[in-house]
Formats: structure tokens, sequence, C-alpha cells
């Protein structure tokens, strides 16, 4: 079953075009990364998918639904942390968790989720008066809170101490074994090649390479995704 279909997305802001005849599908239970250099178009495309933004073409199928027209209904069925997005400065962090839970039907214990990463002790703190890890984390509970079936999570663990990121990682694979689809923007070669079961490159607004981590190494006789990541990234620039 398809979970995602993006037929020739293209998006421009003024005269910027930021994505430029993109096409992909994802899978449902898969999990697929979106790599490429910064201002590649990754964000733009992302929220393009959850509805955020408007494509100027092309067109975007998202768990059978237009994003744009069913806006409100698909996102009753997704989860998203996007990058560097805001909550309002005096929220606290569990009134944000209490808040979000009640938007979905069946949502997770939010106490829980807050013990699960470590932002039970900061619960009463304002969203202003988090650190960039809190504030992320606190994203990716709010992301999952309503236990989607899809969630999209742009740049994850940017900002992660290590531990948390192993435990992003960790959640991660639970996601997947409980066939939750997952479309994950990431810098990390690492991450991308533990995590992911494809993953495209963008480059300029465009595929430049999509397969498997496996598929581009061997593409690109490369030792890790890393290696075949900057041998494609040599190309595009
Ligand atoms: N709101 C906006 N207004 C004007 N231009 C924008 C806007 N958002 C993005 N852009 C431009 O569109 C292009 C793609 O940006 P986008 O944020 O999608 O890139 P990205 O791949 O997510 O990059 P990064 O890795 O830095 O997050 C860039 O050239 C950027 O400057
Ligand atoms: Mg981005």
């Amino acid at each position: 079953m398809t979970a995602i279909e993006v037929t020739d997305l293209q998006k421009s802001y003024g005269g910027t075009r930021a994505v430029d005849g993109v096409s992909f599908t994802v899978a449902a239970g898969e999990t697929f990364g979106i790599l490429g250099h910064n201002g590649a178009g990754k964000t733009t495309t992302v929220e393009c998918l959850i509805g955020l933004r408007r494509a100027d073409s092309g067109t975007i199928s998202v768990l059978g639904l237009d994003p744009v027209r069913s806006r409100r209904a698909l996102a009753r069925r997704i989860g998203a942390q996007l990058q560097e997005s805001e909550l309002p400065a005096r929220m606290r962090v569990a009134e944000a968790m209490r808040l979000f839970s009640a938007f979905y039907d069946e949502p997770d214990d939010w106490r829980a989720l807050l013990d699960r990463w470590s932002l039970a002790p900061i619960r009463n703190k304002a969203f202003a008066d988090l650190s960039g890890g809190q504030k992320q984390r606190l994203q990716l509970a709010l992301a999952l809170v309503g236990r989607p079936g899809l969630v999209v999570l742009d740049e994850l663990t940017t900002g992660l101490d290590p531990v948390a990121r192993r435990e992003t990682w960790a959640l991660l694979g639970d996601l997947k074994a409980a066939g939750t689809t997952v479309v994950l923007v990431s810098h990390f070669m690492d991450e991308a090649e533990e995590l992911c079961d494809r993953v495209a490159v963008f480059g300029h607004g465009r595929i430049v390479a999509l397969g498997t981590p496996r598929e581009l190494i061997a593409e690109t006789g490369a030792a890790s995704l890393e290696d075949a990541y900057l041998a494609l990234a040599g190309e595009t620039r």
C-alpha cells in the first residue's frame, strides 16, 4: 500500500525555485529519508506534504488525501515535528501536551510521554525558557502524542545530546515495528543509513538519487552512506 504519492511537485518563493519537479512514493510502514544540502528544498517538500504550504503545481496524496483540501482531516492522522517550529512563548510543557492530545481521537498517555522524553521535571516550564534540545524533545513528544500512522520529522535529532539521539533512534525502531510510516529529513548520514528503508537525495529542488542506502552505496562504490552522499553531493554542486 502507498502512504504518500508525490508527482512533479513544484514550489517557488518569488524568484526562488525551492522545489523543481519532485516525484516519489512512500509505502505504508516504510521509513523514507530525505537528504540534501541546505536550501535543497527538503523542508518545503515536507511542508507541502502536511498541507502547510500549497504547491504551485504537481499532485500530492497522503493517506489518500489531498493535504491542502483535507488539511484538518489529515492533521488528525499524522504527526509532525517541523524544523524550528515554535509554540506560544508562555505555553508550559504539560499544557502543550494536554492541548495536543485533546486534538486526537485516540491519544497516547501524554504524562507517560513526558516521562519517556525526560520532560517531566520541566513540565511547568514555559516554552520560551526551554533549551534547544528540550524544545526538540517536546516537539517530538507532541508529534507522537496522537499515535499517528504517519509521522513527518524534519531534522529530528539536530540539537539532541548523544543519549537523546540514541533514544530517538530506538523510538524510531519501535515506530517501525508498529507499522508507522515515517518521513525523516536528516543531515546525519549514519542516522539515515541505520534507520531508513530508502532515501531520496535532494539537490537544488530535484531528486538526484533515490534508493536503499545499500543501493546508493553500491552505485557510488562508497563504503558508507556518508561517502555515497558526499560523492553524489559533489556532482550536484
Ligand atoms: N518562506 C520562504 N520565503 C522565501 N524563500 C524561502 C522560504 N522558505 C524557503 N525558501 C528558500 O527555498 C529554498 C529551499 O528551502 P528549504 O527550507 O526547503 O530547504 P532545506 O532543504 O530544508 O534546507 P535546510 O537543510 O537548510 O533546512 C531555499 O533557497 C530557501 O532560501
Ligand atoms: Mg530544512
